[in-house]
């Protein structure tokens, strides 16, 4: 395995980061050697989940970035804590809040960072739940999976230094008639669309008109409103070659093109209203990088006699292009630039890993894993360049900032609820557990808040 970082990091200086890169590679490299990759569902498929059969007795189900980044997780301090990254973007996505008044008299508006702050109790609970909405995928609907917990219903996101209204379902689709929004991306996205949806569907039932061989992008209508909205799936927003069988068996790298985008979104990117792009964790998978069409390097691929550029380095190269695509595009709709969100596996990792807290920490109380900080460094940081592009363009591009909101809501995955009733056989079965992807109603539908709140009083 010939590993080039020198190249890589040298300019950045960033020594310490080096040290725990090198270290989740390894680890990346005996978890591959450990496992074999199959996905474990057809009609719904979870990208970022892939089951494993270990070659001996246990079937598990494992992500092996996850893997790798929770082992390494464990072995390393974080590096930062997130209240650091976000004070040096405090200036981004400003919201208004308390009248003022400027030099003419008008009324202006106190700034207040939407994406800074706590939960606080939601005695209300959520919209809606699973008897009234039939649009939450199996391994996220944990009130019909039977969590026995319900507190992680009860909270709503204050940002410190303002309110945060409630999303209002009649008022958005009145707003968004004959609109069309597309959130694009991978699982974490299609996560984030069915509370969408399933807030949304508290008005009128949306009505699934499309949907793509493997039920990975599909289009949803409101027909009194005549609202389309679209999930496009694009894990890593860039052209990729992804070789899984039909039982999602990898059988070899990803194949990834940093310099062309994926056209599942490009083309249909000049007729969209509205997008919230993501991508994030695809990018730790082996994978085989091209430029001009020609081999360049790879990302842990040590059956390869290729130079290590390092998934960082690819990252930056494709959200440069992306976000580059967008901020020279003309384009006159609203584009929201979502950053990674974090896990919470402990003491482990998806073979083994738990998520069993059932409340959220406070501001301050948990820290960034180094892997996730890495993928947000680089998301807040080519946000910035392009986001001064796009004001001379007129392109309005705005940042989604939930990696810390995010992190503060420990009790909102899954865990091992993520299967129909897992201990209804076995009290002490070992299942699989998730804690990437949330549950529905959960955290995420928050971030539906915070979008309302800066589409409607931007
Ligand atoms: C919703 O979840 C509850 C348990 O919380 C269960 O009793 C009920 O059958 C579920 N309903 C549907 C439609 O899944
Ligand atoms: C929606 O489109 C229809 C048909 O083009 C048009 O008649 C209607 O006025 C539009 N409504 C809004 C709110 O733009
Ligand atoms: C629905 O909206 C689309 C634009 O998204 C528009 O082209 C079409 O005319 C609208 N249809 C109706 C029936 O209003
Ligand atoms: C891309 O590759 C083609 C041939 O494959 C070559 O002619 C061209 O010069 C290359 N372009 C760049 C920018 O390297
Ligand atoms: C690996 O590539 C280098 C340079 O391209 C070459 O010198 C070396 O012989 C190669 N090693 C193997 C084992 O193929
Ligand atoms: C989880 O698995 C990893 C690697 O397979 C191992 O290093 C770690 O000790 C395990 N943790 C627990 C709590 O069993």
């Amino acid at each position: 395995m010939k590993l080039n970082w020198k190249d890589c990091w040298s300019l950045k200086k960033q020594n310490h980061l080096l040290v725990k890169l090198t270290i989740s590679i390894l680890l990346m490299g005996l978890a591959f050697r450990l496992f074999v990759f199959k996905s474990e569902e057809f009609t719904a498929p979870s990208d970022l989940e892939t089951s494993a059969s270990a070659d001996v007795d246990r079937a598990e189900v494992v992500t092996e970035e996850a893997k790798a980044g929770a082992e390494a997780e464990a072995k390393q301090p974080v590096v930062s804590t997130v209240d650091d990254d976000v004070s040096e973007y405090e200036d981004q996505n400003q919201m208004p809040q308390n009248e003022l008044e400027d030099q003419n008299g008008m009324p202006i508006k106190e700034k207040c960072n939407l994406f800074i702050g706590d939960w606080v109790p939601n005695p209300s609970g959520p919209v809606y739940t699973n008897a009234t909405c039939p649009l939450i995928e199996g391994h996220q609907n944990c009130m019909r999976n039977g969590r026995p917990d319900s507190g992680y219903l009860y909270w709503r996101w204050k940002p410190r230094d303002c309110e945060l209204t409630q999303f209002d379902p009649e008022n958005f689709l009145d707003m968004m008639r004959n609109k069309t929004w597309a959130l694009i991306g991978d699982s974490i996205s299609r996560n984030h669309v069915q509370s969408f949806l399933c807030i949304l569907s508290t008005v009128e039932q949306a009505v699934e008109v499309y949907h793509d061989e493997e039920y990975r992008s599909k289009r949803w209508h409101f027909p009194s409103y005549n609202f389309t909205v679209s999930a496009i799936w694009s894990p890593f927003l860039a052209k990729a070659a992804i070789f899984e069988d039909y039982n999602g068996v990898s059988t070899s790298e990803v194949e990834l093109h940093l310099d062309k985008l994926d056209k599942k979104w490009t083309e249909q990117f000049p007729n969209l209203d509205y997008m919230i792009i993501s991508t994030g964790k695809w990018f730790l998978k082996s994978s085989i990088y091209y430029e001009n069409d020609t081999v360049v390097g790879c990302h842990y691929c040590p059956k390869r006699n290729l130079t290590e550029l390092g998934f960082d380095f690819a990252y930056g190269k494709t959200l440069r292009s992306v976000l580059d695509f967008i901020a020279t595009s003309k384009h006159k709709g609203s584009i929201f630039f979502r950053t990674a969100t974090p896990d919470h596996f402990e003491h482990g990792d998806w073979h083994n890993g738990t998520c069993e807290k059932t409340d959220p920490f406070k501001e301050g109380e948990i820290e960034l894993n180094y892997l996730t900080k890495i993928l947000r460094d680089i998301e807040l940081a080519e946000f910035e360049k392009a986001s001064a592009k796009a004001a001379e363009n007129g392109v309005n591009l705005k940042l989604l900032d939930f990696t810390s909101l995010s992190l503060l809501r420990p009790d909102g995955h899954p865990g091992p609820y993520r299967e129909f009733q897992p201990f209804a056989k076995d009290k002490n079965a070992r299942v699989q557990k998730d804690c990437l992807h949330w549950c529905l109603p959960g955290p995420i539908d928050a971030w539906n808040d915070l979008i309302m709140e800066m589409i409607v009083n931007r």
